[in-house]
Order: C-alpha cells, then structure tokens, then sequence
C-alpha cells in the first residue's frame, strides 16, 4: 500500500510539475516592460513570441532587448567577448516576433499582457486570444493600476487568469507581484509564482486591489508630498532632503514622481479617484494636472517638479 501511494504521489507530482513549467511565453506589447519581460523570459530559458502592432515597433525592441544584453554580457563575462557575443546571440534566438496576437498565442503556455494601460483595449484583445489559446494557457496582465478581475471578466479562463507585475526595467528590478483574482485556481497561481522564481525575481503574492503593494502605498505617498508643497508647508528640495535622510529613501518623493513620470502618475490618479471617489488618499491635485497640462511629464520631457539637461 505504502509503495502504491509513494507510486501514485509520483506520478501525480510529475503530472503536476509537468504542466506546472511554464516553457513558453508569449508577451503582447514590446515596449519598455514588453521588452524587459521578454528579455529576462528568454535570458532564463524560456521560448519566447513578443508580440507589437507593427514591425518597425517591434525591430526598435530588438534593438534595445540585443543593447540591455550586451551590458548584462560584459558583467557576466568581463573579459571574454567571444562569451559575451555567444550569451547574447543564444539569448536572442529564443525570443521571435510577430503582430498576430492570436496566431502568436495558438500554442503558448502564458501570455503576459504589457500593452497600453487602457481596459477596453486590453479586454478586446483578451477576448480575442481566450478563442484561440489551448485550454491550459495562462494569461496574465502587466497592468499596474486596473483591476485584473475587469481585465479577466472579458475571458471564460477566469481560473487560468491573475496579474503579473512586473517593475521597470524589468532586468534589473527583482520584485514581481503575483495577483489573484477569487477565480484564480491554486494551480494557476502556483504556475505564475514558478515563473516568477524561474525568472530569478523574488515574488510577492497580492489580492486584487488597487495598485497591488508597491503602487499602493508608494503612488500616495508621492501624492502627499505633492499636497504639502500645495500648502506651502515645505519646499521640494527640503521634502527631498528629508525623506533621504530622515527615513533613508533613495530619492525623495518630487525626484521619484519625477522618474515615474507625472504623466503615468496623473493616469493612475485619475483612475483611481473615478472608481474609489470616496477614499481620501486618492483625490487628485490641482498641482499635478497643471504641471502634466503644461508637458512638464518629469525627466522624460526635461522637467517636471525639477529642471534636467536634456540630453
Ligand atoms: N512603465 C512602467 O514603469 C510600468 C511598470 C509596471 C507595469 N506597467 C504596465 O505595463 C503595461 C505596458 O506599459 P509600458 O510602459 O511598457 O508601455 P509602452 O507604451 O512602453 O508599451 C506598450 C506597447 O504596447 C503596444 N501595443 C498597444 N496596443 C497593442 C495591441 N493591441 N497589441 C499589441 N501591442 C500593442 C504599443 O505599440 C507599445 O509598443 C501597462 O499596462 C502599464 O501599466 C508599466
């Protein structure tokens, strides 16, 4: 009986290890985080499909994958460029391109969502790749401020669905939240945060609730330090300072909002002060929309809460 269960509990757990490696991954969207994913997807052993509207588009995030590997090569082997030139052209020949979501998708084990942050565009093409995906593909979003329950609604693989978050740049940041929806099955979620590990990221598991952990907490805080220079309680510069020195950040709040892009932070603001108008901490400020209605996004476009040498 002993032996008959050891047998069984075998092969039950090579059926699930089996369908728990995730081999293949097609990534939508080849952009800053499409491309990152789909770098660090096939810089860890994965066939990878990444998958944009046009060609031109997806040439350019080639480029820049083949460029980020180049730097992550002369690390890996400092004095070996024959290893480097080898590292880089194995790691290249597993990921292909193409601008059929749907046919890029027939025999994939996950997609990973990363294109523009806009719900009705992200559940069309959900709703179109559910049609053509094997029963056992995985989907998940990138998204980093819509409910990944309005993205999964638009398919019938609620259980085969969660969120995948992923931080830029994606090769050098070592976190990804891994979000369940009440219809993700364990399994499923199982396989995501195997992906994660397998992706070298340290992964962290979160329920479906605005802005996951990080965003959560780190976009209000951006947000507060925005109300205080609003009521002319400090400066910049000296909330800068304190939070650099007093709590230990990195950077301070208006460098970081500033980095993130004002842009993207007004985009998540306003989504979140529609759909949760009562919660306090989401209010929008006047502060910020002025400054992204005068083009001032941060770095990207050379100033935002400060002035940069544009390069
Ligand atoms: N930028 C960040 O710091 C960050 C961090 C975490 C998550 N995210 C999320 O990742 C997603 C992508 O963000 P990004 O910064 O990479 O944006 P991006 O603008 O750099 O890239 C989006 C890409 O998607 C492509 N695209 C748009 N619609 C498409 C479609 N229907 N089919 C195929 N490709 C399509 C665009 O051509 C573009 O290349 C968003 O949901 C965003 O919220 C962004």
């Amino acid at each position: 009986m002993a032996h008959v269960c050891k047998v069984f509990s075998r092969r039950l757990s090579t059926s699930t290890a089996v369908r728990s490696a995730i081999k293949h991954v097609t990534v939508i969207g080849g952009g800053l985080m499409g491309s990152g994913i789909a770098q660090v997807a096939a810089a860890t052993g994965h066939d990878v499909i990444m998958v944009d509207q046009t060609d031109d588009i997806l040439a350019k995030s080639k480029a820049a994958i083949q460029k980020s590997l180049g730097r992550v090569a002369k690390k890996k082997y400092a004095d070996d460029g024959e290893a480097q030139a080898s590292f880089v052209g194995e790691v290249m020949s597993r990921i292909s391109t193409n601008t059929d979501a749907v046919a890029a998708c027939g025999k994939t084990d996950l997609v990973v969502e990363a294109i523009v942050e806009n719900l009705d565009v992200k559940r069309r093409l959900f709703t179109a790749l559910d049609a053509a995906a094997e029963e056992h593909t995985i989907f998940a979003s990138n998204t980093s401020s819509l409910p990944i329950k309005d993205i999964a609604s638009a398919t019938k693989r609620q259980d085969r669905f969660g969120g995948l978050h992923f931080f830029n740049p994606v090769p050098m940041m070592k976190l990804v939240e891994v979000v369940k929806i009440p219809e993700t099955s364990n399994e499923t979620f199982e396989r995501l945060v195997n992906l994660g590990k397998a992706m070298e990221k340290t992964t962290v598991e979160c329920k479906d609730t605005p802005g996951f952990i990080v965003n959560r907490l780190l976009v209000p805080y951006m947000m507060e330090a925005v109300r205080m220079l609003e009521r002319g309680d400090a400066s910049a510069r000296d909330i800068d300072t304190a939070m650099k020195l007093g709590a230990g950040y990195p950077m301070g709040p208006f460098e970081l909002a500033d980095y993130v892009g004002l842009d993207t932070t007004k985009f998540i603001m306003d989504g979140w002060s529609q759909k949760y108008p009562d919660i306090e901490i989401f209010r929008k400020s006047d502060l910020l929309n002025k400054l992204v209605a005068e083009g001032k996004f941060g770095r990207k476009t050379g100033e935002g809460f400060y002035k940069y040498d544009k390069k």
